[in-house]
């Protein structure tokens, strides 16, 4: 069968899968969105239907809760991650169909628990899903390509942790859209720090808290204004920081999904 070089045909690839399929550890991870079980994808909810044991953190197992009628369900903390999933690695080579979940989408800011996984496993299958940026940008009315994504979660160095939104924000040339870090380094902190970084002070500013779920909240204000902030935040908090040069919805659109 004549092929490109680097492309494996569909049909070569399932060959490939199901002879080695008996001798492979292979685990799932679903991606189950940034909190409304309504945005779980179907693909997702597939995967769970189907499967024989479900690992998460137990927030996000209860945002899938409804579809996990006949799975053992392994509820999972930080502190003891590593034995749930030697557990799992266990069942997957009796044969269990194991998926573990994620919040939010596995492409953001969940490096760590993927590398944790790949260590378990084989093969792992990626079922993306809804990120809570993602709906962060919906609400602002801004597009990822005019925008720049910074976590602070888990850096080493936490001298440097506003080096880079300095930079970008300086710049002018994106929006930044940047994840606190429960609960050093929130945002009322983050905008007193870019502050004194030396960041104008009228600098358009969003905070989102607990986006999609029941109690969401939006603030809007200038990066002064944030600073100023006494009241605590969500570990379910997003930053947006608007740049000068993409036109935006302002003030905040009318509520909506
Ligand atoms: C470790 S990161 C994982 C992000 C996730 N993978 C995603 O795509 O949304 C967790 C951080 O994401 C942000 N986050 C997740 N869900 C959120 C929500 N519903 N509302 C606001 N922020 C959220 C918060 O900054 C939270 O501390």
């Amino acid at each position: 069968m004549p092929t490109s070089p680097g492309w494996t045909p569909g049909c070569l690839r399932l060959a490939l899968i199901s002879d080695t399929a008996n001798n492979t550890r292979s685990i799932t991870v679903v991606a189950v969105g940034p909190g409304d079980g309504d945005m779980l994808t179907l693909k997702g909810r597939e995967a769970l239907l189907n499967a024989d044991l479900v690992l998460g953190f137990t927030t996000v197992l209860n945002v899938v809760r409804p579809w996990l009628d006949k799975a053992e369900v392994c509820p999972m903390t930080y502190r003891d991650q590593e034995e749930v999933l030697e557990y799992a690695e266990g069942q997957v080579r009796q044969g269990k169909r194991c998926v573990v979940c994620c919040w939010g989408d596995l492409n953001v800011s969940a490096r760590e628990l993927l590398a944790r996984v790949r260590r378990r496993a084989d093969t792992v299958r990626l079922v993306p899903g809804i990120s809570s940026v993602q709906v962060a940008m919906a609400r602002t009315g801004i597009s990822l390509e005019d925008a720049v994504f910074i976590t602070l979660h888990k850096r080493a160095d936490t001298g440097g942790d506003l080096d880079e939104p300095v930079h970008y924000i300086n710049e002018g040339r994106r929006h930044v859209i940047m994840l606190p870090r429960p609960f050093d380094l929130m945002p009322a902190g983050i905008a007193a720090g870019l502050l004194e970084a030396g960041v104008r002070d009228d600098l358009p500013v969003r905070v989102y808290q607990r986006l999609t779920l029941d109690d969401e909240q939006r603030w809007q204000g200038t990066l002064r204004e944030c600073s100023a902030i006494e009241d605590d935040f969500s570990d379910l908090s997003i930053m947006v920081f608007l740049s000068g040069d993409t036109p935006v919805q302002f003030p905040l659109p009318p509520e909506e999904g």
